[in-house]
Formats: C-alpha cells, sequence, structure tokens
C-alpha cells in the first residue's frame, strides 16, 4: 500500500501553552471528547497509524503490544464501548473508532517482559503522535471494563487489554456536540510547571 491517499496535517490550533518551543505537533496534541460522527477512518490513516506504533523502541525489541481497532458502526466498535465505564460511554458514539490497547506479557519465545507496560505506552504515544499528523485526535481511557472486553473477544491470557482510546476528527460543532461536552474541550489547559519535573537539578 503506499501512502499517496494520506493527507498531513499540520497543526492548525497550538493549544497547549508551552513555557519552551516544542515540535508544533506536540504543542497542538490535546485529548478531545467531542468527536466529528460523521467522519470515517479510511484503511490509509488506519494502517499509518498502526506503522508508527510498529516502530515504537521496546525492550530488546520485544514489541509487546497488540491493537483492536473497530470502527463507528461495527460489532468490534460495540463491544469495545459496551466495556467502557458509563461515564465515557456518553461521548464515545461518535468516534470514529475505538481502539484497545493490549499487552503481550511474554515473548514469542516465551519469556518474561518486566517492561511490557512501559513499552506499550511508547506505542500509544506514537499511535497518538502519528494520529495527530494526519488530523486525527485520540482520547485515551483508563475508565473501563478490561476483563469485560477480554471476554468479550475471547482474547487468550497472551493479549491483555490495558487501555482504551477514541479515535477520529475533533468537532465542536453545536450542531452534534452537546454543550457539556463542548465546554469540557473548551477548558484551559494546565501542566505541572516545568522545574518540578526534574526529580534533581539538571546539570
Ligand atoms: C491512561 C489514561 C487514562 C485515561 N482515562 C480517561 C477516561 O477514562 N476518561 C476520559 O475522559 N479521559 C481519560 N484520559 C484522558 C486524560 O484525562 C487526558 O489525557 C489528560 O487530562 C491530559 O489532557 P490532554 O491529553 O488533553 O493533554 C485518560 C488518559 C490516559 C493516558
Amino acid at each position: 500500500m503506499t501512502t499517496s491517499q494520506l493527507q498531513w496535517a499540520e497543526p492548525t490550533e497550538i493549544r497547549n501553552p508551552t513555557s519552551a518551543p516544542i515540535a508544533p505537533l506536540l504543542a497542538a496534541r490535546w485529548s478531545p471528547k467531542g468527536f466529528d460522527p460523521t467522519h470515517v477512518l479510511s484503511d490509509e490513516q488506519l494502517t499509518s497509524i498502526v506503522e508508527a506504533a510498529r516502530w515504537a523502541p521496546s525492550m530488546q525489541n520485544s514489541q509487546p503490544w497488540r491493537f483492536i481497532v473497530g470502527r463507528r458502526g461495527t460489532e468490534t466498535f460495540a463491544k469495545i464501548e459496551n466495556g467502557l465505564m458509563a461515564f465515557n460511554q456518553g461521548w464515545t458514539s461518535r468516534a470514529s473508532a475505538l481502539v484497545v490497547f493490549c499487552r503481550t506479557p511474554v515473548s514469542a519465545d516465551g519469556k518474561t517482559l518486566p517492561y511490557a507496560d512501559y513499552d506499550l505506552g511508547q506505542a500509544a504515544a506514537h499511535f497518538t503522535v502519528q494520529a495527530a499528523k494526519l488530523g486525527l485526535s485520540l482520547r485515551q481511557m483508563g475508565g473501563a471494563n478490561l476483563a469485560a472486553i477480554a471476554e468479550s473477544f475471547a482474547l487468550p491470557e497472551s493479549i491483555a487489554p490495558k487501555s482504551v482510546a477514541a479515535l477520529g476528527v475533533y468537532s465542536d460543532d453545536a450542531g452534534s456536540i452537546d454543550e457539556k461536552t463542548r465546554q469540557a474541550d473548551a477548558a484551559e489547559r494546565t501542566r505541572l510547571p516545568l522545574d518540578e519535573l526534574f526529580a534533581v537539578p539538571a546539570e
């Protein structure tokens, strides 16, 4: 598959009030709840995003990540959404796709992978940044019954769901996004001050 049908998107709105210059894509990334309910995720977009995750670093190149992706309107989407906590189900129905980030706790040759969670998080970050490069947003969710999701897909023990994400195109269109969601998405964006991130002073 070529990438010729992919549209690279440069950030149109830098939402993050950074205290030092950073890559525009990162300065623009945020996690909306308002998604355009008409947007359809293309095969090219999905392949590009998963390809980016594929190239994340991992301990001994163990690549302990697997994904479940269901586009809106599919049985897979419904199964994932059914496994979400009620406070997430309200807004996820408009997402273009729901994604389950799964971890493989052992390698192909049966060795345990102590950094599997850490590595999965890095794959999720790659996934998120590549989505941003395509003009898409992710909102990750811990508010899910992961055991129920594993059961609904009859996953083997070797594939453990760790988090869920909604993927789609941000929208604040009052015609399709409720006021509460629009307000939540417009909230001030905050972070710990930069100084607090140094466990000991940098030298
Ligand atoms: C592991 C994880 C779990 C999260 N769980 C939820 C959730 O259940 N529901 C939700 O609306 N947002 C959830 N979020 C989104 C965070 O609240 C959000 O990333 C955080 O407030 C920072 O905002 P930003 O991503 O826009 O910078 C989660 C994010 C992560 C990484």
